[in-house]
Order: structure tokens, then C-alpha cells, then sequence
């Protein structure tokens, strides 16, 4: 809704009218489209202060740390609802009556498997590949097999699509976690709920198949519903700009896989573990602190920072109280690393540097330590990450299909060469 106009005033010509359009909640933003008759462009690299779509599932203010998923709070949905019920929230704008619910969840049990040739896919790798590596391999791969709903511009196609990565991305990980491991890979089974059957097909085997503890089952659930979406991240706009090209759902979910990979972006989580086990003892934490304020050393405190969050990540916060309940419930006292990672936040937060840049813990600061008390390796951790933000990435997906759109395209300022002509090899100085 555009009812106010920016006005701008370049020298030596004529001042250009930018609309200013508004949203249900949050930023303004000025409408830049009419720039290119002007013969210019924006420019901000790393999108800084770019809004780059329109969009209804996710809301964050940065500044309050609040987080919405079609309105409703993240603390609520990991508090009263379960991953599946917040996957058809994201999907299709509301949250499930208990009809709707059953048939989504039957719907998305009856799509677990995967093609059993698939499997043959996984032996090109390494058993010792990272598992990220193999699931960019194997979620892109799934476009090799359903040929029957790959055409983007039918709405079912788009639907069936969504339900199949829902439904598949649990089975997946478990099989590049088994292949990892040398065992063998367990089926999904439909008797079991949508957390309780991805540990399941992680630390059952054909000889031995135990209960799944309801309490670790609920906290994992919880950690996929604290991941399933977050707004324009790196990851569900690199999903975005793929899909604007017309490139398959499997294909567009595999290069969000590769952009989350990134530490500074999901592959955090993983990096948060390794930098406790580097610091290793209270001790050495004024030490890190140190480095990650030397501009000179590329030294970052993992698990820390947001480019939206200005406050804290109200994951973050749900995440530390799972922790707490997790551990409590394995009767795991005094986790070391967890004692590490209370000091750490507590003695950076009281630094005026962290202060000053308002670097509070992000939503992966936690999360490791929790993957990591389940029993998962902290290789698999980002995998996890994949495994919930699908939903997120296909609704972005499905989203923007939804409407008419144009190819992401995004201009440059040019400062390279002026033309010049060609000089023979043999005149080369
Ligand atoms: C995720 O976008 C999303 O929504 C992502 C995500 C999602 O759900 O999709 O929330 C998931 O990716 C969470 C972030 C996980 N990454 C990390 O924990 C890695 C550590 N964090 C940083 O790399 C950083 O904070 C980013 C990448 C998260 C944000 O970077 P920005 O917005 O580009 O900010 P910046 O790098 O410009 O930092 C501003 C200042 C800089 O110092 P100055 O130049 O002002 O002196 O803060 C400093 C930075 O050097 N800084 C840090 C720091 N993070 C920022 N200094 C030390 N340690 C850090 N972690």
C-alpha cells in the first residue's frame, strides 16, 4: 500500500517520486523499481537495507526480538504446538484444525520413504564426507526421481512437491548419519511421530529397536520448530532466487542447503562446538573474547551476532530452556560445555564491545550443546538445520510462485577496465 511518497533530488536533474509502501507491521519501505528510468541503480551490497520481496509467513523485529510465524509468537508455537502443526501453519497460512492436522500428518507419513534406488546414490561418497555434502548431493538428486510434479507452475505439483521434501528430509538425514557410520539404514515407521521416528531411523538398528524417550523426542521437535523459518536469510533467499529461474523444488532446497552450510549462516552450530572444545576451560575465555575483538584476527565468537536481532533471538532463549530440560532429564550435572557457553555469554555480555554492537547469542549459541546431549555429532548438526528450515524454504518457494514474479537479476557498480582492444601475444609486454 503505497500512501506516501520519497522524494529524490539528484544533482542536474529532475527529483524522482518513490513511492513509500507499508506493511501490516514493521519497516517502511521505498519502492526503488521506477529508479532504472533515472539510469541508476541502488546499491547495497549484503542486501544491508534491502527489502527483497513481499511476503506474508515470517515477521522479526530485531529490536524487541520478536519473532512471528503467520502471526503468531515463536515462544508459543514451541510452547503449544508440535513441528508438523507449525510446517501447515507456514504452508498454508493458518494453523490446522484437528481434521486438517490428522490428514497433513497421515499425508506427510505416507511420504517418508524414499526411493530405495536412492540409496545407491549414497556410495559415490566417502563414508567420512561431511554430512552437509552428501545432503546437498542427494536432496538435489531427488529431482532425478519425481518427474511426475516437477512443473512449477501447477499448484499441485507445488503441493505434492512440499509435502515429499517435508516428509523425506528426516529420512535422508538419518541415511547420510548411517551411511557415516557403516550401519544399516533404517526404514521410517508410520506408527511413530514425526521427531520420534527421525531418532528412530538415527540410533535404532535391525538388531536392537528401543523406545524413543518422549523427553528427547519433544526437545528435538522443538529444535526443528525454533528452525523451520526465519524471514529473508541468506539460505531462503539463495531458494528464492533459484526458483525465480523456473529450477525444480528439489533443486532450489539443495542450493539452500549449500548456502546454510556457510558458519556465518547455519554451519554456526556446528562451529559453536568446536569453539567451546578450542577454548576448552573458563580460563581461556578472556583470551577468545580478546581475539574476536581483534579486527586483525578473523577470530569470531561463534554463536554470537544477528544481522536482524538487535536484542535477543528469542530462539536463543527457548533453546537455553530446552537445554536446561534435556540435561536434566539425561541426569547430565555440570555439563561442561554448557558451564563454558553460561560463562562465555555472561562474561561477553557484560563487554562493552559486544554491547556496544549489540552481539547477543543467536539461536545456534544452545542448540549444539542440546544435539549434542541427544547423542547426534556435532557433523550432523547443520543437517539438523536443513532437516526443519525445508518447510521454511518451500513456503518461501511456494510463495513466491504463488504470484506473478520476474527473475532475480541484481545490477552492479562496475569499476573494473574501460574497453579496450585486444593486444597481440606476441606485443605483450
Ligand atoms: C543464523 O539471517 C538469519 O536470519 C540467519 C539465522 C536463520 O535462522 O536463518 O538466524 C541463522 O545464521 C544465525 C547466525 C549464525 N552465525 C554465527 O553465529 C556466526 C558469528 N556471527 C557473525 O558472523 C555475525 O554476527 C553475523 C554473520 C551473524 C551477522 O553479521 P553482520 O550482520 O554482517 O554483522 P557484521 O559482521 O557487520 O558485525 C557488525 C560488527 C562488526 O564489528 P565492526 O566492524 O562494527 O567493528 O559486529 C562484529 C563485526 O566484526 N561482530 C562480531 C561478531 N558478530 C559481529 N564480532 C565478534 N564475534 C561475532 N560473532
Amino acid at each position: 500500500m503505497a500512501d506516501k511518497k520519497a522524494q529524490l533530488i539528484i544533482e542536474g536533474a529532475a527529483p524522482v517520486e518513490l513511492p513509500i509502501l507499508t506493511g501490516t507491521v514493521g519497516p517502511e519501505v521505498i519502492d526503488v523499481r521506477s529508479l532504472t528510468s533515472t539510469g541508476r541503480f541502488t546499491f547495497d551490497p549484503g542486501f544491508m537495507s534491502t527489502a527483497s520481496c513481499e511476503s506474508q509467513i515470517t515477521y522479526i523485529d530485531g529490536d524487541q526480538g520478536i519473532l512471528l510465524h503467520r502471526g503468531y509468537p515463536i515462544e508459543q508455537l514451541a510452547e503449544q504446538s508440535d513441528y508438523l502443526e507449525t510446517c501447515y501453519l507456514l504452508l498454508n497460512g493458518e494453523l490446522p484444525t484437528a481434521e486438517e492436522k490428522a490428514k497433513f500428518v497421515s499425508t506427510v507419513k505416507n511420504h517418508t520413504m524414499v526411493h530405495e534406488q536412492l540409496k545407491t546414490f549414497f556410495n559415490g561418497f566417502r563414508r567420512d564426507a561431511h554430512p552437509m555434502a552428501v545432503m546437498c548431493g542427494v536432496v538435489g538428486a531427488l529431482s532425478a526421481f519425481y518427474h511426475d510434479s516437477l512443473d512449477i507452475n501447477n499448484p499441485q505439483h507445488r503441493e505434492i512437491s512440499a509435502v515429499r521434501l517435508v516428509a523425506k528430509m528426516p529420512t535422508l538425514a538419518a541415511m547420510v548419519y548411517k551411511y557415516s557410520m557403516g550401519q544399516p539404514m533404517m526404514y521410517p515407521r508410520n506408527d511413530l511421530t514425526y521427531a520420534e521416528n527421525f531418532l528412530h531411523m538415527m540410533f535404532n538398528t535391525p538388531c536392537e529397536i528401543k523406545p524413543i524417550s518422549p523427553v528427547l523426542a519433544k526437545a528435538m521437535d522443538k529444535i526443528f520448530i525454533l528452525h523451520a523459518d526465519h524471514e529473508q536469510n541468506a539460505s531462503t533467499s539463495t531458494v528464492r532466487l533459484a526458483g525465480s529461474s523456473g529450477a525444480n523444488p528439489f533443486a532450489c532446497i539443495a542450493a539452500g542447503i549449500a548456502a546454510l552450510w556457510g558458519p556465518a549462516h547455519g554451519g554456526a552450530n556446528e562451529a559453536v562446538l568446536t569453539m567451546l572444545d578450542e577454548i576448552g576451560d573458563v580460563s581461556n575465555i578472556d583470551t577468545f573474547i580478546a581475539k574476536a575483538k581483534d579486527k586483525n584476527d578473523p577470530f569470531k565468537l561463534m554463536g554470537f551476532g544477528h544481522r536482524v536481532y538487535k536484542n535477543r533471538d528469542p530462539r536463543a532463549t527457548v533453546m537455553k530452556q530446552t537445554c536446561d530440560e534435556v540435561l536434566k532429564e539425561l541426569g547430565i550435572k555440570n555439563d561442561p560445555q554448557l558451564e563454558l557457553a553460561m560463562r562465555l555469554e555472561e562474561i561477553a555480555l557484560t563487554d562493552p564491545y559486544f554491547i556496544e554492537r549489540s552481539l547477543y547469542p543467536n539461536v545456534d549459541f544452545y542448540s549444539g550443546i542440546i544435539l549434542k546431549a541427544i547423542g547426534i555429532p556435532t557433523s550432523m548438526f547443520t543437517v539438523i538445520f536443513a532437516l526443519a528450515r525445508t518447510v521454511g524454504w518451500i513456503s518461501h518457494w511456494k510463495e513466491m510462485l504463488s504470484s506473478p514474479y520476474k527473475i532475480g537479476r541484481p545490477r552492479q557498480l562496475y569499476t573494473g577496465k574501460p574497453s579496450r582492444d585486444v593486444v597481440k601475444l606476441e606485443d605483450r609486454k
